[in-house]
């Protein structure tokens, strides 16, 4: 059912500093910041020749990522999206088998402009996982 990787979600308690190892230190081509209020969060995109990276950064008091950066400081890995070519149709397999669907269940445009869900990461061996319609 799912498709690529499309990216690794990764949080980051300094966007700037994460964005100069990015750039300097690992040497890949990396995006301008994003404001993605819709999801609490500023994003820096960076294209690998195979995936993305997405360094997260929270944005607002309500960020999903305020708690996560709490249990983990330093940053750390926070979400991996797969691609599906329906992401009802996932859904409803995922549901049918079990599997918590976070939010409202109705998928929400992510940062890519695409249609987007995230199932619950104790259903999924401890990963928070996203599924993005390509
Ligand atoms: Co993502």
């Amino acid at each position: 059912m799912i498709g690529r990787l499309n990216h690794v979600a990764i949080a980051v308690p300094d966007l700037d500093a994460a964005a100069a190892l990015y750039r300097d230190t690992l040497g890949v081509k990396v995006g301008a910041p994003q404001e993605e209020p819709d999801h609490g969060v500023t994003v820096i995109f960076i294209e690998l020749p195979n995936t993305k990276i997405e360094l997260l950064h929270p944005l607002g008091e309500d960020s999903p990522i305020n708690g996560f950066l709490a249990k983990n400081p330093s940053g750390g890995i926070h979400h991996i999206c797969y691609e599906v070519d329906d992401i009802i149709a996932a859904r409803d397999k995922l549901k049918a088998s079990g599997a918590r669907v976070l939010g409202t269940g109705e998928p929400k445009i992510g940062a890519h402009g695409k249609p987007v869900l995230f199932l619950h990461p104790k259903d999924f061996t401890g990963t928070l996982i996203e599924l993005e319609q390509v």
